[in-house]
């Protein structure tokens, strides 16, 4: 049987590729995580801080990636090995592919498990678990039972795995960009109807007014970090995604407009989840510095005071599923196509075989959630406790390994590829040719090396 590479593959259009990098973009991160550390962080003033650093570093990042992939025209990496040899430098440059390949595997062991919260939440407000006047203990008590119960964590990410491996299985066309097509407008649609639902039901002008009033006096140096790590985490940045979409954009496609535009989407999603979810807590007097729990343990206290708790309640969780979704199809596809590249199989075997891997790892996460004792492992790294297989998982990853990989992205791409390479894939204007350039070389690498420091406690 001859086996075609995978990155033979093409997006049918602009479109579809802006359409599959936003639905791989727009996820957990937008719904669950901004709104909370938004609440966290005072608002408004946060909000400026996150854009202008999604504006000049995650767009530089990311259409460093799509060039990478588009350029080395294969898994992540190989992409950078063929990119280190046409621009002849050490070989040792592939590293930001393996490390961003294997970076995205990490995070999705655990995403998967979190998504499977959602699905367990949508099919919990469908059977009416949050039904009009339970207590706030009650709902409380759903989350903590729910976290302890191995066998419920395990059925759900279970299912989340499994249909992700049946969409990337399916094929490229048939499966992964069918998929978007079909899953993202339903996702949008979801989102602006709670939106829309929540300024009529809850208080909007507090809401706005938290989002969009700037109040500097609550931003903490912390908080703009947290701004910057998060920039990367929800472009989906140094995690192999954008660089194995980047690989099947067209030749013709302009990489600066599209990672603009996939900015943008993603940005304005984050927002509209923020108004569908500061309205409720304001309105139904609840507090909005609540922290992770603020989706999963917060708002249920709102939908069980609204009219058909129900109903809400597993709209918006379905809106969270299919956001957390596209995205976990995103995070196993540099796998997939890597397994098809180097053993030369099947899309279906490659598939199968990430997802059982993916899927014994995620017991890692899902044993740590349950309190059993093998996942309890109690590291310190650099100061950091990590008392259990979870927390070490998320923190390598999520704060060590993807600045690290968005570093050697800028990095290569803006001092070690041969300028005319890069001007060729990005071919723009000399202006945002050379602003791309100050972002890649100075900017980013500055910006990440904070970050990281701070994080690892070393300033
Ligand atoms: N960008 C996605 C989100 O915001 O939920 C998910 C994600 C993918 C995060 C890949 C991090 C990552 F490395
Ligand atoms: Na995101």
């Amino acid at each position: 049987m001859t086996t075609k590479s995978p990155t033979h593959n093409r997006w049918s259009s602009n479109f579809s590729f802006v359409l599959a990098a936003t639905a791989a973009a727009v996820g957990l991160g937008n719904i669950w995580k901004f709104p909370y550390i938004m609440g966290e962080n005072g608002g408004g003033a946060f909000v400026l801080v996150y854009l202008i650093f999604i504006f000049l570093i995650g767009v530089p990042v990311l259409m460093a990636e799509v060039l990478i992939g588009r350029r080395g025209r294969a898994s992540p990496g190989y992409a950078v090995r063929k990119l280190a040899k046409e621009s002849k430098v050490n070989s040792a440059w592939q590293v930001t592919g393996w490390l961003g390949m294997f970076a995205g595997f990490m995070i999705l062991s655990f995403y998967a498990v979190i998504a499977g919260w959602a699905l367990s939440y949508m099919v919990k407000a469908a059977q009416g678990t949050f039904f009009t006047g339970i207590s706030e203990a009650e709902i409380g008590n759903v989350f903590g039972s729910m976290v302890s119960n191995a066998n419920e964590l395990v059925l759900f990410t279970t299912i989340m795995i499994a249909g992700t491996v049946f969409v990337v299985g399916k094929g490229f066309k048939s499966g992964l960009e069918r998929a978007v097509t079909f899953l993202m407008p339903m996702l949008l649609l979801l989102l602006i109807l709670i939106a829309v639902y929540a300024a009529k039901i809850g208080d909007f002008g507090t809401a706005a007014q938290f989002i969009f009033k700037p109040d500097f006096a609550n931003l903490s140096s912390q908080g703009i970090l947290i701004a910057l790590g998060h920039s990367f985490f929800t472009l989906s940045l140094a995690s192999g995604v954008m660089i194995i979409y980047g690989a099947y954009v067209p030749r013709e496609t302009s990489i600066v407009r599209t990672s603009i535009w996939i900015a943008i989407a993603d940005t304005i999603v984050a927002v509209i989840a923020g108004l569908a979810i500061f309205p409720i807590v304001f309105g139904f007097g609840l507090q909005p510095g609540e922290g992770p729990g603020l989706i999963f343990q917060t708002l249920p206290i709102a939908f069980s005071a609204m009219p058909a708790p129900s109903l809400v309640a597993t709209v918006f969780f379905l809106m969270l599923v299919l956001a957390a979704f596209t995205s976990a199809i995103s995070m196993i596809e540099a796998t997939v196509a890597f397994i098809e590249e180097k053993f030369k199989t099947s899309r279906w075997t490659a598939a199968i075989v990430s997802g059982a891997l993916l899927w014994t790892v995620s017991l890692g996460t899902v044993f740590s959630m349950s309190g059993a004792a093998w996942a309890q492992i109690d590291w310190v790294i650099f100061g950091k406790e990590l008392p259990t297989i979870f927390s070490a998982i998320d923190h390598i990853a999520s704060n060590i390994l993807l600045p690290i990989g968005g570093l050697l992205a800028a990095l290569f791409t803006g001092w070690i590829m041969k300028k005319h390479y890069t001007q060729d894939e990005l071919n723009t204007s000399p202006l945002a040719y050379f602003i791309w350039q100050v972002c890649v070389r100075y900017l980013a690498p500055v910006a990440i090396i904070i970050i990281f420091l701070q994080l690892l406690g070393l300033i």
